[in-house]
């Protein structure tokens, strides 16, 4: 399955922020934002990414991933010249997504905690996988509504008034059939390719699957300061007590088996001396002691 991460939009929420860093650059405790799903999907078992950003923001991108190699992923880099929709970026991707499934994550949620996405990946084969996620205020998103037997049967974006307290967090998992439904779509009221008329399309063909994320799972979006500050202050607290830390590629991309423990030796010493280096150090000690494995 390939990976898409859309990085662009207009961060306006963050302003004066976003001035001199996109959104998805902005520090999310001791670490940029886009690390954090990009460790959700290389967590996941996705390989192969496609970044897609401003033109303005796309060569920042380029100087802090590179291709990827380092970390035993690959990662290519398009640009989305307006914000048009979520969904546009099945249409800027077509090249890169080829033949495969497809997963899309917002460059700006932050998810913690339990296996549901890893055996969602795992599991998946057709159709379309999005998640549903207990809110306090629906209207911001696209709402799942579920009937008694716990089947989606209604998505709207952000109603007025929600049929559920279910919003549609920014993973999503496609088969091929993505590209064609992006392909059709027309702009909405609001001018953009919407995400939620992409799930709308998989319901109407029977084929969409929405995965209830429970209560131990945390899902953050740090679109404004006050959110974006939460969501440091949550990855703190949890690194802190735990001794580990969250959205972490280098780790996942050792733990998925995309790097040896070799390769994240030789990383960790070109670091500089910092905290995340004797972090990553210590990891290398575990794994060594473990003989290997992750
Ligand atoms: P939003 O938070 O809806 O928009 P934004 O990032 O432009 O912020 P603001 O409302 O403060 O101006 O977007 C959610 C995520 O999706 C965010 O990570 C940006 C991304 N996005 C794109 O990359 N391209 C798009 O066309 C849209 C609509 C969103």
């Amino acid at each position: 399955m390939k990976g898409i991460i859309l990085a662009g939009g207009a961060g306006s929420r963050l302003y004066p922020l976003t001035q001199v860093a996109s959104k998805q650059l902005q520090p999310v405790f001791d670490k940029p934002m886009v690390y954090y799903p990009l460790s959700t999907l290389i967590e996941g078992g996705v390989r192969e990414f496609c970044l897609i950003s401003t033109p303005h923001d796309l060569p920042r991108f380029r100087q802090l991933f590179g291709d990827g190699t380092r970390w035993g992923i690959s990662i290519d880099y398009r640009e989305q010249a307006q914000p048009q929709g979520i969904a546009q970026a099945f249409r800027i991707a077509d090249s890169f997504i080829g033949s495969d499934s497809v997963t899309l994550i917002l460059g700006d949620n932050i998810f913690y905690g339990g296996d549901s996405f890893f055996r969602a990946f795992s599991e998946f084969t057709t159709g379309a996988t999005i998640f549903g996620y207990h809110v306090h205020d629906p209207e911001r998103y696209g709402v799942v509504e579920f009937d008694a037997a716990g089947r989606a049967i209604s998505i709207e974006e952000k109603p007025k008034q929600p049929k559920s307290n279910y919003a549609v967090p920014g993973l999503y998992l496609y088969d091929n059939d993505v590209v064609a439904i992006a392909k059709a779509l027309k702009p909405s009221a609001r001018g953009e390719l919407e995400i939620t008329d992409v799930n709308l399309e998989y319901l109407r063909r029977g084929t969409l699957h929405v995965q209830r994320l429970g209560r131990g799972f945390a899902w953050l979006d740090a679109g404004t300061s006050s959110s974006l500050h939460d969501a440091s202050a949550y990855v703190q607290t949890i690194e802190k007590r735990q001794g580990i830390k969250v959205g972490c590629p280098e780790e996942a991309a050792f733990r998925r088996g995309f790097l040896s423990l070799d390769q994240l030796h030789s990383l960790t010493a070109s670091l500089p001396n910092c905290e995340y280096r004797d972090y990553l150090a210590a990891v290398v000690s575990e794994g060594r002691r473990l003989g290997g494995v992750a």
